[in-house]
């Protein structure tokens, strides 16, 4: 992240405090964010809407909710909140987050493609602005809820059209051979709107589309966006009801080595989404939506590293005659399960000193029993690397603590936020006496 920077003696510091501090203070592995970092990215994405999306642009505004799965604390929830972001949860868990945040109701939208009724429940009791419903079934399970609490449920219908991307590019005609939404092509999203229609106990607010994760190209958004416009055209052509509000999904890609493409700024995004839309909108004849999207990992993702403590260092002979260090540290998958879920890549540094030794190539590895335990592929690190040394991986603020396991009994590392030079603890160091009160023995 761009406030990560090196002291006159070559260790890092984040947003002005030593990472040796930190890992004095509070021990590693640690996630590490930047709270001035997140809170920006976040107001980017505010701002960029509100502005593509103005009335004065001849839009009907925009609503950016920060999507929870990707890294939801107490505090940063209503640090969204406070910089102009809505809270997008998947589980009554990151429901409740939101709520203990003091995120509104109005301002939490509830997805899942297997609600509980008492998640459903939850969310209706708080008055939650949305539940997006993603399956046919799941329309009478949320009307019941409604019709028990007396109330009447604001719901999304979740679309699939066939675009999916991810992992640099997209494709336009894909199999829908996977659990999410209701099929466009099929007929299922049609006959969700019908239903959902005849129902009192609900408020069909508009329609929903999520295309995929880490995408840099934005191509496949303005498909998908055409594709929703058109369902709500026939709709309203059908039925006479125009729903309001379109939302286009999260998605955006993140840099995680700086050789690994070049993410859409919010602008970017902001004002390619809005012309998707307003053009669509003129081919059928309709008013435009209400528009929103869920970013997660592009607000937290680059706004957090992992600050790691290295153990052994072992020089192995490969078959073809090179060498490769293998770097131990003090964490590895249950911190971080990207590489081995996805192979994900990564970079590192050393962080707590500089060094003029010659770098060889390294590979990063955890302290759990399996080979595919690896943090980072192949980096280049000073061949003095030691033990005792602090590495730093950058962008772990996504998906890496919120998928984070106790494979082999490890606790989880802290959440640690840093700002103007102090470090403070979002969530704390889990110990081995709160695994141990788990088990009952
Ligand atoms: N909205 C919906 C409905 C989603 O399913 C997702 C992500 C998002 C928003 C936020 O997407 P983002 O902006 O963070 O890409 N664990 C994987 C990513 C899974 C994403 C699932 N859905 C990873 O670590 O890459």
């Amino acid at each position: 992240s761009t406030t990560v920077r090196r002291g006159p003696d070559g260790a890092l510091a984040v947003a002005g405090l030593d990472v040796r501090d930190i890992a004095r203070q509070h021990g590693t592995p640690a996630y590490v964010v930047d709270e001035a970092d997140l809170r920006g990215r976040a107001r980017a994405f505010a701002e960029a809407f509100a502005a593509a999306f103005a009335p004065e642009a001849g839009m009907a505004g925009a609503d950016v909710y920060y999507a929870g799965k990707a890294f939801l604390s107490v505090a940063v929830a209503r640090w969204v909140h406070e910089e102009g972001l809505r809270v997008d949860t998947a589980t009554g868990g990151e429901l409740a987050v939101a709520i203990r945040a003091g995120v509104p109701g109005a301002a939490i939208g509830l997805h899942g493609n297997n609600k509980s009724d008492a998640e459903i429940t939850a969310a209706l009791e708080h008055g939650v602005g949305r539940i997006v419903v993603d399956s046919l079934p799941e329309i009478d399970q949320v009307a019941a809820v409604a019709a028990r609490l007396g109330v009447v449920a604001p719901v999304m219908v979740r679309v699939t059209t066939g675009v999916h991307a991810g992992g640099h590019e997209f494709i336009a005609t894909a199999h829908e051979d996977q659990k999410f939404g209701l099929s466009l092509t099929s007929g299922a999203a049609a006959k969700a709107v019908e239903t959902i229609l005849a129902r009192p106990e609900l408020d069909l607010i508009g329609l929903h589309s999520h295309i995929g994760s880490q995408i840099l190209d934005l191509a496949g958004f303005e498909v998908a966006a055409r594709a929703v416009l058109g369902l709500r055209a026939d709709v309203a052509a059908r039925s006479g009801h125009l729903m309001p509000e379109v939302d286009l999904g999260g998605g955006y890609g993140i840099s995680y080595t700086g050789h690994d493409g070049v993410p859409p700024t919010p602008e970017q995004i902001a004002t390619t989404l809005a012309g998707a839309v307003r053009r669509a909108c003129t081919d059928l004849g309709t008013d435009v939506p209400r528009i929103s999207v869920e970013p997660g990992r592009s607000i937290v993702g680059p706004s957090a590293l992992t600050l790691y403590t290295v153990g052994t260092v072992k020089d192995v002979a490969l078959d073809d005659g090179g060498r490769r260090t293998y770097v131990s540290v003090d964490g590895g998958m249950s911190d971080n399960i990207r590489p081995a879920l996805y192979q994900a890549e990564y970079t590192a540094a050393l962080a707590s000193r500089a060094s003029d030794a010659e770098a060889v190539t390294a590979r990063v590895v955890g302290k759990h029993c399996e080979s595919g335990d690896i943090v980072v592929h192949g980096v280049a690190l000073p061949a003095d690397v030691r033990a005792g040394d602090l590495l730093a991986v950058p962008a772990t603020g996504a998906y890496g603590r919120s998928m984070a396991s106790n494979y082999n009994m490890v606790p989880r590392p802290p959440v640690l936020a840093v700002r103007d030079g102090q470090a403070r603890v979002l969530v704390r160091r889990e110990t081995v006496e709160d695994l141990l009160a788990l088990d009952e023995g």
